[in-house]
């Protein structure tokens, strides 16, 4: 009879514990789909005592990760604590320099140490799976590495961080403001430990660059994303967004274009009547276009304990079938440098500024405008409260360059107060 397949798992939080309860739950299932018992032999994480709501006792503990990923009576290593270094770096490289496979939900580490891990791995024939890393409890690392292996992938997009689209969703429909809805995030338990990890775009951009570097090829290249979080997207631009037809949403795109690999995770408008656009509450999507597929989305609940575990025990049943593919879906050492490429591609652009109640300030924007080349597609001022004035304008097709050299005259000009709003109007 075949040999039950031994997890460590090093993290017993959200989805450590819920990990346990499916390998409890479905012992059965688990074993009759891969011909093998599935089994946890030890445990770890920070506080022994605490009670997790789950029987821990036929496990052993350990108190270093370390320890727990060198053990001999585990074949899979199962990393669930979080954080770009630190033990989570140190238990995944102890993990495969001592022959195990490893299993983890570690965007953060996986974006930044990725290109290394998948060498060490490669070298020790071990193999690294991520499946909970990205859009939590939705397959779409199974998909680009297995499903669509076959396409040439023109460009993968999605909303990724259910705390911002939750943020976004409930603006638009509690008309609440960011920072109410922020400590509401909070008080929900909703935001990483670091905030800005979700609302400043890190954590959604952490799981692009790992999504980029399967569908092109490259090494995964966080340094090379643009990145703009949620806080500067006041209730106006909810509004006005919606009264135009549009949605915001903290997009991330990724394509390759003859300058380089353009990659993304900014607020965008989107069409309201969109799949991207109807998109509530935490829930995430993925776009992915390729050349013979043409366009497929996947959507889902995008973390939580249930399905986040569900796509980590996706890869331990993987492994216990024999699966073995590369991190990236192809040799670490066949991935490319792809150079990081500034978005080139034109779009239209939203803006919205404050002008100041002078004579001639509307016709100083459009010359500002004009100037830089930027041309306008429609112009709305709403009525002044106090010396200023919300203007909307949505531009024709133009670059981010040029877009960038109006707004610094924009800046420049002595009829718009405050930072103007500029958001990229998405074709989805
Ligand atoms: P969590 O609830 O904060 O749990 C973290 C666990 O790691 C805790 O059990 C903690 O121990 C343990 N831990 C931390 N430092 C440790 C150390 N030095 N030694 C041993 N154990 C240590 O985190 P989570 O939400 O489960 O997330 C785990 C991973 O999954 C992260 O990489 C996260 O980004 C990823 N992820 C989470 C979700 C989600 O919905 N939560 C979705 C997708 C991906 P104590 O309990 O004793 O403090
Ligand atoms: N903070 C992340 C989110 C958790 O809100 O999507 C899942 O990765």
């Amino acid at each position: 009879m075949t040999q039950a397949l031994r997890l460590g798992i090093a993290g017993l939080g959200t989805v450590g514990v819920g990990v346990v309860k499916i390998v409890r739950r479905h012992a059965d299932l688990l074993q009759a789909r891969t011909g093998r018992a599935v089994e946890i032999t030890a445990v770890s994480a920070r506080d022994a005592s605490k009670d997790r709501g789950v029987n821990l006792s036929d496990y052993a503990w350990e108190t270093d990760p370390v320890a727990l990923a060198k053990r001999d009576d585990i074949d899979v290593f199962v990393e669930l604590m979080g954080g770009e270094n630190g033990p989570a770096k140190a238990s995944v490289e102890a993990a495969l320099a001592s022959g195990k496979d490893v299993v983890t939900a570690n965007k953060a580490l996986l974006a930044i140490h990725g290109q290394a891990l998948a060498e060490q791995a490669e070298a020790a024939g071990r193999v690294i799976r991520f499946e909970a890393a990205v859009a939590g409890g939705i397959p779409v690392i199974k998909s680009l590495t297995e499903g669509l292996a076959g396409n040439d992938i023109t460009r993968v997009m999605g909303v990724m961080n259910g705390t911002c689209n939750y943020i976004l969703t409930r603006m638009q429909s509690q008309e609440l403001g960011y920072n109410a809805l922020f400590e509401e995030c909070a008080q929900l338990g909703y935001l990483e430990a670091d905030p800005n990890l979700d609302v400043g775009g890190i954590d959604a951009a952490h799981k692009l660059a790992l999504l980029s570097s399967i569908a092109f090829g490259t090494r995964p290249n966080f340094d090379g994303i643009e990145i703009e979080g949620i806080q500067q997207i006041s209730l106006d631009d909810i509004h006005q967004a919606a009264d135009m037809g549009y949605r915001i949403k903290l997009l991330g795109v990724a394509q390759r274009t003859a300058r380089g690999l353009e990659q993304r995770m900014q607020p965008c408008l989107v069409p309201s009547d969109s799949a991207l656009g109807q998109l509530e509450g935490g829930t995430n999507m993925v776009v992915i276009e390729g050349d013979a597929v043409e366009q497929i989305v996947l959507r889902g609940p995008g973390a939580g304990e249930g399905p986040t575990a569900s796509a980590v025990m996706g890869d331990v049943c993987d492994l216990a079938r024999g699966l073995q593919i590369p991190t990236f879906g192809r040799p670490a050492a066949s991935l490319q440098d792809a150079p990081a490429a500034q978005t080139g591609l034109p779009a239209p652009y939203y803006l919205r500024l404050g002008l100041l109640d002078k004579p001639g300030a509307l016709a100083k924007v459009a010359a500002i405008l004009g100037d830089a080349g930027v041309s306008i597609d429609r112009m709305r001022q709403y009525a002044h409260s106090e010396s200023t004035a919300p203007v909307l304008i949505v531009t024709h097709k133009t670059t981010r360059a040029t877009l960038d050299h109006a707004l610094d005259g924009l800046r420049d000009t002595d009829v718009v107060a405050g930072e103007p709003v500029a958001l990229r109007i998405e074709q989805v």
